[in-house]
């Protein structure tokens, strides 16, 4: 017997069996038409480019692995969060969705807050432009045609489960991301969708990740070659896949994901929001588990800006920044290109440097820049022990994880352990079809998501531990400076 996990990514769809052991059978991608901004700070995807991503993903994998496909018996789906995919009563698409990393919905945040005071009460979360209801807010002001004929509002990958499986369901830990749950109470809150004019109607029903949400439609088991039923579970959302497929489900374990985006991940035996500082507080994809996310809006994507612009790969970069490392150095910098989430909550913070001089060179800028991401991850690791949230070990997965330097920074200012899986898949992808395994054979999520094997431990170094501590300080004290001279 075979489970199936599919990842919608905005760039592409992956797509991996695995067996009932859990072990990785095959896997096979497709790319997606890359998101469009139509102006600055937004970004907006066609929903039908991530169904014909999809499709392409498993027919490759049906025809490289028949016997395979043909032993399936659960799929699982993750995606990325936070998309509004708005249906009208048919269940057509009625605009491009409008994406997690669109930040034009600033204006509508401070206006729902202000509507509901109790809003970061009940959401256990700020109004943040990232999120799907400010998004609604935002069509609901500038485009109130379109709002009217809204039926249902998804995220990305409800709506692939919808022409999978006929199917209007959701998974709680995507669900979170909507700031239309009581996420405490894992269930939609009225008070929370009526202050975007939506109601429970609007909403596809909620369940929980490992839990079956319906099944493959007939003309799909027969265009991939299967003779029996299929479930497909739940899921989940991108960040909670990712802690399925590495095995961070208790208490205390997590990870940190350096990529486009920057994640500090660590999953709670209960609900621990703190608003205060933009701490993302949000359900796990397992029954009873919640999870909190530290946010950065850009991590290997400072690098890839300091590549553009200087005409260097993001890989020479970091070697060159490697090879001339001592110790921390004299310019900052503040990583808040496309504003920032957690922990400032501010869609029009802007980047900087400081301490350039005339000696100052390229290879210094990009660890600056490293520096910068490393001092983020420190910020989120700070409001996450505020909300009385501690580890001593993460993970570490995404691009940027390539550079051993950055592992350091990273060490060495939280001063934690950082655990470098062994070359192998343990994504995403993993994590759901995990999850279609457990909703298809009713297994217990513990028993099957282990961790992967570790290739190497990055420990904090003593003497970075200190000197870091004052540049810190130093980082710290330069956000609000800007802020005075920006605004
Ligand atoms: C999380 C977030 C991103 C997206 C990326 O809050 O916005 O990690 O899920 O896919």
């Amino acid at each position: 017997m075979t489970y199936l996990g599919i990842d919608i990514g905005t760039s592409g769809v992956k797509a991996m069996l695995i067996d009932r052991s859990g072990r990785p059978l095959g896997e096979a991608s497709a790319k997606s038409v890359e998101p469009v901004r139509p102006h600055p700070g937004w970004s907006e995807q066609n929903p039908k480019d991530w169904w014909t991503a999809t499709l392409e993903a498993v027919d490759k994998l049906a025809q490289s692995h028949p016997k395979e496909m043909a032993a399936l018996r659960g799929v699982g789906l993750s995606g990325h969060m936070h998309g509004a995919v708005l249906l009208d009563a048919d269940l057509e698409v009625l605009r491009p969705a409008i994406l997690w990393n669109d930040g034009r919905s600033a204006a509508e945040c401070g206006e729902m807050e202000a509507a509901l005071p109790s809003l970061r009460t009940l959401a256990g979360n700020i109004a943040m432009p990232g999120f799907t209801a400010p998004k609604i807010a935002w069509v609901r002001k500038h485009e109130p045609e379109i709002f009217s004929k809204i039926g249902k509002v998804l995220l990305p990958k409800a709506y692939v489960r919808l022409l999978l499986t006929g199917e209007l369901a959701e998974d709680m830990s995507d669900a979170a991301g909507s700031l239309w749950l009581d996420v405490g109470k894992r269930d939609w809150s009225d008070e929370l969708l009526a202050v975007t004019g939506l109601n429970r109607s609007h909403m596809p029903r909620l369940v929980e990740g490992s839990a079956v949400s319906g099944h493959l439609k007939p003309e799909f088991l027969r265009r991939w070659g299967i003779g029996q039923d299929v479930v497909v579970a739940g899921g989940a959302g991108d960040n909670a896949a990712a802690a399925c497929g590495i095995g961070a489900i208790r208490p205390g374990e997590g990870f940190v994901s350096l990529g486009t985006s920057g994640v500090l991940f660590v999953s709670n035996a209960r609900f621990s929001p703190n608003t205060e500082g933009a701490v993302h507080a949000f359900c796990h994809a397992i029954p009873d588990t919640w999870h909190q996310m530290g946010v950065i809006l850009s991590a290997t994507d400072s690098l890839n800006w300091l590549s553009r612009i200087t005409g260097q790969s993001q890989a020479a970069l970091s070697q060159a920044a490697e090879a001339q490392f001592t110790g921390p150095g004299e310019a900052i910098f503040l990583p808040y290109l496309s504003g920032e989430r957690t922990p400032h909550n501010n869609a029009g913070a802007r980047g900087s440097f400081t301490g350039l001089s005339q000696s100052t060179d390229v290879a210094q800028l990009a660890q600056a820049v490293m520096e910068g991401v490393a001092f983020a991850f420190r910020d989120c690791q700070r409001v996450l022990n505020d909300a009385g949230t501690t580890f001593s070990r993460l993970l570490a997965v995404g691009g940027g994880s390539k550079s051993e330097l950055w592992l350091r920074l990273i060490a060495s200012n939280l001063n934690t352990e950082i655990a470098l899986p062994a070359d192998g898949d343990f994504g995403g992808a993993l994590g759901v079809a995990r999850l279609g395994l457990c909703a298809a054979e009713g297994v217990a999520p513990e028993q099957i998501m282990t961790m992967p094997a570790i290739k190497r431990v990055i420990s904090p170094e003593p003497e970075l531990v200190a000197k870091y501590s004052e540049h810190y300080r130093r980082y710290r004290a330069l956000y609000p400076a800007i802020e005075e001279a920006r605004t």
